[in-house]
């Protein structure tokens, strides 16, 4: 196992991303962490993250003196490896030659951590973003590799195996970073690489019981994937102290509802509270054209009957999320432990905040793509584990202007057409979201002998790899024209067919 020591980095957790990857289980713990506890966890290596701070400021993170004691390995990534020269005898400046973006680097030496990748003399992709840079190494180390603007670019001390990289090679643009973090975990650090999902679910449900003890449970369902897969993994634990509760807003897709239900009470055995809440959500929204009071109305509205059935259930000490790492802006306090926000987008209970429970998040370090495969290893059905995201004010969102009943159930019928198409196409994992919106316009059309007047609806289907940027997705026009001709033929009331040819950004994902 590999310990990482979180210095505040905003990409700590691609290092733990990369390491799970080469098969290896990693923890990430604040640079703070009591130190006597580092021995306790028997680390085979341990990796120190990049942060915002300077080594040259008064109270800048240290790393605990336990780290070099132990005598493992020891890779410092940018602020890592300039606290670690800071610590052990080099020296660090401030330059007015800052890197950040893409750098090349020039390998000097060879070295136990590029064996197998880089050779001496190459010329290297890598990606850098620092300040600081170290200026003088401490005894024992020697310069692997340089850069432009960095003289230690990689530096090591193979006798007692510390390594430092200036770079990022845990992010995508340091294109064998991946092979090079591979080789210090395994190389050097002599982790076998035998670490799986399975391993991680084990390791969680150990974690949540012990959090859990005796304790009651309530878990938000949404039919989603990670609300699912958190609490199909929080039930393996801690079976019936969990009891979720399913708040349907009567704005999901068609047979959503149907599915949750008879997938988490009939399959998994898990109590679970349905509440059909259709009516009060669309009667409040009943007028509303503005998108963000209709959001707010939702997330609004979902809190109270969310707490109306917990209430029913005579409380709980624990709250169940499936917040998934990209949700949490996580960042290393300097005082305390790591503190932590959730995007109110994603979170649209808002609930932390009104209900005075502990939070349980068993996926909180976990990328969409592992939670899915987490989902597997659960045998949780691949109709859900391979969805499609699904905003939380669900279809309220896809239809421009004021919502009903009726724009719903035409919405949901051209929806179920498009994705019905995509799946007999083959498309459905190639996509990240495919969905339609109802426009709030009529136009004229010819059916048979006779003129319609009736709705305009567009389609829009994108790849992305984390909902932040996206492509639209490239149908052939067959494609479209077979979908459109469906749509107009069997959805009463839809006589014209879009599709909405705009990435993001500059457009979001979704209409509203
Ligand atoms: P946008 O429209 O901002 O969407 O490009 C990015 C991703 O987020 C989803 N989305 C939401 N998810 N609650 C959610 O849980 C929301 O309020 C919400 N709004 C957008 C959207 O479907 C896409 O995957």
């Amino acid at each position: 196992r590999i310990l990482i020591l979180d210095f505040g980095s905003q990409v700590t957790q691609l290092i733990a991303r990369r390491v799970r990857e080469s098969g290896v289980y990693c923890e990430i713990w604040p640079f703070n962490a009591d130190p006597a506890r580092i021995a306790g966890f028997g680390p085979r290596g341990i990796i120190l993250s990049g942060g915002p701070a300077s080594v040259l400021d008064a109270g800048a993170p240290r790393i605990p003196n336990e780290v070099f004691a132990l005598g493992v390995p020891v890779l410092g990534i940018c602020y890592g490896q300039q606290a670690m020269c800071a610590q052990l005898g080099g020296a660090v400046e401030t330059h007015e030659h800052q890197e950040f973006g893409r750098a090349h680097v020039e390998v000097l030496e060879d070295s136990a951590l590029l064996r197998g990748i880089w050779q001496r003399g190459a010329r290297e992709q890598v990606w850098m973003s620092h300040g600081d840079r170290v200026t003088r190494l401490p005894p024992g180390f020697r310069a692997v590799a340089v850069s432009p603007g960095a003289p230690f670019a990689i530096i090591a001390d193979e006798g007692r195996r510390l390594y430092g990289v200036q770079f990022h090679p845990e992010v995508v643009h340091t294109p064998h970073g991946a092979a090079l973090l591979r080789n210090f975990t395994h190389d050097v650090a002599g982790c076998r690489g035998n670490w799986t999902m399975a391993g991680f679910r084990d390791l969680e449900i150990e974690r949540i019981r012990a959090q859990v003890g005796k304790g009651r449970v309530i878990c938000g369902l949404s039919g989603g994937v990670d609300s699912s897969v958190a609490a199909v993994l929080i039930h393996e634990a801690i079976g019936d102290q969990l009891t979720c509760i399913f708040v349907d807003h009567g704005m999901l897709r068609a047979g959503e509802a149907e599915e949750v239900v008879t997938t988490f009470r009939g399959r998994f055995n898990i109590r679970l509270i349905h509440r059909d809440a259709s009516d009060l959500f669309i009667d409040a929204l009943a007028g509303v054209t503005d998108p963000e009071i209709k959001r707010k109305t939702i997330g609004r509205l979902f809190i109270e009957v969310f707490d109306e059935e917990a209430k029913t259930l005579g409380g709980a000490d624990f709250l169940a999320q499936g917040t998934l790492y990209p949700d949490v802006i996580e960042s290393v306090s300097f005082t305390g432990g790591p503190s932590v926000t959730i995007k109110s987008h994603h979170n649209v209970g808002g609930l932390p905040a009104t209900m005075r429970m502990q939070l349980v998040e068993p996926l909180r370090e976990l990328f969409k793509d592992e939670v899915r495969v987490l989902g597997r290893e659960l045998a949780i059905p691949e109709s859900i584990v391979g969805r499609h995201p699904f905003p939380g004010p669900g279809l309220a969102i896809r239809i421009p202007g004021d919502i009903d009943r009726e724009k719903l159930d035409v919405l949901r019928k051209v929806d179920t057409i498009f994705l019905e198409e995509i799946r007999a196409a083959g498309l459905y994992d190639a996509i990240w979201q495919a969905f339609a919106v109802l426009l709030p316009v009529r136009t004229v059309g010819v059916m048979g002998d006779g003129r319609t007047y009736d709705r305009a609806c567009a389609l829009r289907a994108v790849t992305s790899t984390d909902g932040m940027t996206a492509e639209v997705y490239p149908f052939d026009m067959g494609f479209l024209t077979r979908t459109a001709g469906r749509i107009v033929n069997e959805v009463r009331g839809v006589n014209r067919v879009t599709y909405d040819i705009t990435s993001k950004p500059p457009g979001t994902i979704e209409w509203e």
